[in-house]
Order: structure tokens, then sequence, then C-alpha cells
């Protein structure tokens, strides 16, 4: 069985070495091809996969096959690639895809997933949201969450749940990586080293979120455990609260909703 990866870079990467280093696949059992080649080329190199010499070839060969390239490229795909795709179960992770798209890029497919992947994916600690186009068997099923866990979690999810999805876990990252930024930036500008600052601000953020994952507390029970009445704390979750802060929140969600939503009917 050959899992095939159409587009070689950053995403496509990251699967393919979390399925080497978990031993879910071995590098005879999977293929790549890209564009130009550059990267198809080097991922091979790199991990000791096939190199497909064709997307026709590579889809002939492959029973799975992964769309890791940008979106607007599904719509190069030819006639001749759809029939090649006969019988293969289909995985995108192209942002904005919806399985109505896919499946009419790939009619013959015996099954189409589309998934939101997020970065953190890079070391294994990204989160992946997925839906079948049908139901699928226990097999696909099964063979889509191996592959996804080579990332980090997984979950399924109703299509009509992704753009909040995307909202949450796809651009999570850029606002957890922003937030940090903002506080190790003020803690800078009054006296800390950069290096300290960033450090200290990372830190506090993992250990936080893993105290949080930990915990059977809900985070505003944790919120409390940090104040006392007309300390330290208090006084900045004063300060942010004037500001509005989870209003700021909701509204920055409404809006990625609302673009991730016009994005999948452009
Ligand atoms: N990076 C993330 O964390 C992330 C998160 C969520 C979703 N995604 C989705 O994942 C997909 C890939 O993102 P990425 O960050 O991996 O992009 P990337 O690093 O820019 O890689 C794009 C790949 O597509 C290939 N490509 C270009 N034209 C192609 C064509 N006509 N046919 C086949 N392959 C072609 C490129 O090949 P050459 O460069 O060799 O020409 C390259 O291997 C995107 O659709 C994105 O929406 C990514």
């Amino acid at each position: 069985m050959i899992t095939g990866f159409i587009g070689a870079g950053n995403l496509a990467r990251a699967i393919v070495i979390g399925l080497l280093d978990k031993r879910v696949l071995s590098p005879n059992e999977l293929l790549c091809v890209s564009g130009s080649g550059a990267t198809a080329q080097a991922l091979s190199q790199e991990t000791g996969i096939g190199l497909a010499s064709s997307r026709i070839d590579l889809l002939e060969r492959a029973q799975t096959v992964v769309l890791a390239f940008k979106p607007q490229h599904l719509d190069t795909i030819t006639k001749e690639e759809s029939a090649a795709s006969q019988n293969s179960l289909v995985i995108s992770v192209l942002a904005g895809r919806t399985l109505e798209s896919l499946q009419a890029a790939f009619p013959n497919a015996r099954n189409v997933v589309r998934v939101m992947p997020n970065t953190p994916s890079r070391i294994g600690k990204g989160v992946s949201a997925f839906c079948f186009q049908k139901t699928p068997s226990d097999e696909d099923r099964q063979l889509v969450e191996d592959l996804l866990g080579a990332l980090g979690t997984c979950y399924e999810v109703q299509e009509s749940q992704m753009h909040i999805v995307t909202a949450v876990s796809g651009c999570g990252p850029a606002v957890f990586f922003q937030f940090i930024d903002y506080i190790a930036q003020a803690a800078e500008k009054r006296g800390l080293e950069r290096d300290l600052a960033a450090t200290l601000a990372i830190e506090t953020g993992l250990g936080s979120l893993q105290l949080m994952a930990q915990s059977n507390q809900a985070p505003s029970q944790l919120v409390k455990e940090v104040v006392s009445p007309n300390g330290v704390t208090h006084a900045l979750l004063t300060s942010l609260g004037d500001s509005d802060w989870s209003n700021i929140i909701d509204t920055a969600m409404e809006a990625a909703v609302n673009r991730s939503t016009e994005l999948s009917k452009a």
C-alpha cells in the first residue's frame, strides 16, 4: 500500500517525518511529487521516500493520496489525473477547499477527507480536525487517524464546523505567538534584556498551558489561583478587562470565521 504526497513543502515534510519517526509507515511505502520538483527531491533525499516522476505517476501508484500543495493548485488537476485516482483515498490539507470541491476534482476517489492541521505539527504537537465526504470504512478511518497522529492529536468534526475550527486551531498558533511577543516586548521596554524577556514569556506560556491541560480545574479557577484581592495580577486583569479583551477576542474570532467562509466560496 503506497501513500503519496502531491506537494512536498513544510506540511508534507512534517507528516512524512512524523510517520517515519513513529514507524507508522516505512520509506518504501511513501512517495512524493511537487511542482518544480525541488522540494520533492529534497524530501526524498532527506527521508529516503520514493520520488514519483509526475503527479499522474504518483496517482497511479498510490492508494492513499495526500494533497499538500497550495489551495489554488487544486484547480490544475486534469481529467487524466482524476481518472488515475480511481478508488484512492484522497486526504486534503488545503485551507478552505470544501469536500464538494475536492470531490469534484477527484470524482472517482473511494472517499475524500478534509483536514485542518496547524503549525505545531512540525514538532509533533499539532492538533488536526478532519471530516469525511462519506461514512468511511473502519480501515480508512484508522488510516486517517494514523496519518494525522503523526502530527499530534486529531478530532473528527462536521464540515459545517470547519470555519470555527480554522479560527481556533488553524489560526490559534498565531494568536499565542503574537500574545507572547507582546508580553516580551512590554517586559523589554521596562528593562529586561530581550532574550530573558522572551524566555520568561515563552516558559510561562508553556508551563501555564501544560498546567491547564493536566488540571481538572476550569480555566477560570486557575485564573483565581493567581489573583489575590487588590494584588498585582488583579491590577493586570482589571486593565485587560477595562480594554474589554473578551470582546476583542470574540470579534477577532468572528473576523476569522467570516474570512474562512468567504475563502471557501471563492
Ligand atoms: N504549513 C502549515 O502549518 C499549514 C497549516 C494548515 C494548512 N496548510 C495547508 O497545507 C498546504 C501546504 O502548505 P505548506 O506550508 O506545506 O506549503 P509549501 O511549503 O509552500 O509547499 C507547497 C508545495 O506545493 C508544491 N507545488 C507547487 N505547485 C504545485 C503543483 N502545480 N502541483 C503539485 N505540487 C505543487 C511545491 O513544490 P515546489 O516548491 O517544489 O515547486 C511545494 O512542495 C496548503 O494548502 C496550506 O493551506 C498548511
